[in-house]
């Protein structure tokens, strides 16, 4: 296990922070008086005192007049969310490939408990549901399978995206959508459709690295626009870049960003519409996360406003019902035709019984169901790290505070190395995905994203320990 707070004033702050936070101590509740404490476990007074301030400064315990000290009624509040940072306004080739693999390997490793990859436990999706009417359709519809299909995908599925798109706001029909083998191929094929090796596109910052890895694949060079934790893509600096650079496209995850959580505000959607327009630069939506939020009505995508066909919309099944189906979907606007050519040219068209599979599930109901359970849980899993964060990292540390999706993204102080972080974490068989992965350049390096898309447990309180000791103590990462 990590290394364990040096003080004994701090061993005793940590102590009743664990307790706070496993409920054993509950908000409200009084702590012991200084002179029983310190007593009963033959400290100092001073020593109960400084661990009392400890966990005051922190935000934990509050004192009271003549009373003593009590629990804070508001936990989650004591905590603050990371700055915006400022990053390099230059185009820059990125390199993000190499810190990516030792995330990916932990997956299927059972040992290692997994709040690194942005994934939602199998537990809590209807996979099994799912591969039944896979093997039904696959009895029932014959020779599927045994021929080529369209390019643009399974019209039956097709259809049902559509209902999809437009329950979230979005003008569309079966003929504006081509099926992708996941959110990742959309992508790639929304940037191959709006760029050529050597252009620039804007991206924010943080990203999802699976967008840098992109625009490293294809050539690209990225500029960066910081993306506020609450409000989302800063709309003056991407001005400031339409200006300055000749953007090929801007590539955005509006609602829930992986990995800030933000959400654009429907104000800033139509804004960041117009500011494009006013460019002729088109947009890449990836609406991921846009099904997971945790209260008020879905975020209506940026595509709901776009009447000029300037949004190419990415999405997919992988973060609500099966990653492993490898099936997402692209309404690509005025460049759809492009993008049925570019999708038959990388693999022909998507799997057809996945895609049979999918599309029944869809028809035969249940999903907004199983969605609305997903969101709750997922809020509550959210809701549970968050608060383990606060209690247990040291001062200095920010936390996200997501209205929607399942990671937290956490600002360490300063002297933390992410990547330390990740290897220090791994070899007590905990995974994180640290920082520098969702930079152009080394700005979040003391910066690790969090993923609450397991269901809370024993093992991941005791991991958030082990990591807030590991964070405390910088020696700890020298492994
Ligand atoms: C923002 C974002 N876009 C795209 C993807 C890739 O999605 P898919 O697995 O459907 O390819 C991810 C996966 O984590 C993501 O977080």
């Amino acid at each position: 296990m990590g290394a364990v707070a040096g003080h004994l004033y701090e061993r005793l702050a940590e102590e009743f922070a664990g307790a706070i936070e496993r409920g054993a101590l509950r908000p409200g509740e009084r702590l012991p008086s200084v002179r029983a404490l310190s007593s009963k476990r033959g400290v100092s007074p001073a020593t109960v005192v400084q661990a009392y301030a400890a966990l005051e400064h922190r935000g934990l315990i509050e004192p009271r007049a003549r009373s003593g000290y009590y629990v804070r009624r508001r936990l989650q509040v004591s905590i603050a969310v990371p700055e915006v940072r400022e990053t390099a306004r230059k185009p820059r080739r990125v390199s993000v490939a190499s810190a990516i693999h030792d995330l990916f390997d932990a997956i299927a490793d059972p040992s290692v408990v997994p709040i690194g990859a942005a994934c939602v436990s199998p537990e809590l999706l209807p996979i099994e549901r799912l591969n039944r009417l896979l093997s039904a359709v696959s009895r029932e519809l014959g020779s599927l399978g045994g021929t080529y299909g369209a390019a643009e995908g399974w019209l039956p599925l097709r259809r049902q995206l559509a209902r999809r798109g437009v329950e979230a706001g979005i003008a569309l029909s079966a003929n504006d959508v081509v099926v992708t083998n996941g959110a990742l191929q959309a992508l790639e094929l929304a940037l191959r459709a709006v760029t050529r090796p050597g252009d620039i596109v804007a991206v924010e910052s943080p990203t999802y690295f699976g967008i840098l890895q992109l625009v490293e694949n294809l050539g690209l060079r990225a500029v960066t626009i910081p993306c506020h934790g609450e409000s989302g893509l800063d709309l003056a600096a991407l001005a400031a870049a339409l200006e300055r650079h000749p953007l090929r496209a801007c590539v955005a995850v509006p609602s829930f960003n992986n990995p800030s959580g933000a959400c654009l505000p429907e104000e800033g959607r139509i804004a960041l519409l117009q500011l494009l327009s006013r460019y002729d630069v088109p947009l890449i939506e990836d609406d991921l996360y846009g099904d997971l939020h945790h209260r008020g009505p879905r975020p209506r995508p940026v595509k709901a406003f776009d009447s000029h066909g300037r949004v190419l919309y990415c999405t997919s099944i992988s973060k609500t019902l099966a990653p492993g189906y490898r099936i997402g979907w692209i309404a690509g606007g005025r460049y759809h035709d492009r993008i049925v050519q570019l999708k038959r040219g990388a693999d022909m068209h998507t799997a057809i019984p996945l895609q049979a599979a999918l599309s029944e599930f869809l028809a035969g109901g249940g999903y907004e169901r199983h969605l609305r359970v997903l969101r709750a849980r997922l809020a509550t899993q959210v809701e549970r790290l968050r608060t383990a964060v606060a209690l247990r990292f040291p001062a200095g540390t920010r936390v996200s505070n997501p209205s929607g999706g399942f990671v937290l993204w956490v600002e360490l102080p300063e002297h933390v190395d992410s990547l330390e972080l990740q290897r220090a974490a791994l070899a007590n068989r905990i995974s994180v995905a640290p920082g520098v992965l969702f930079g152009a350049g080394d700005e979040f390096r003391h910066y690790v994203r969090l993923s609450a898309g397991h269901p809370w447990s024993e093992r991941t309180e005791r991991a958030v320990a082990t990591l807030a000791d590991l964070v405390r103590v910088p020696t700890a990462l020298a492994v």
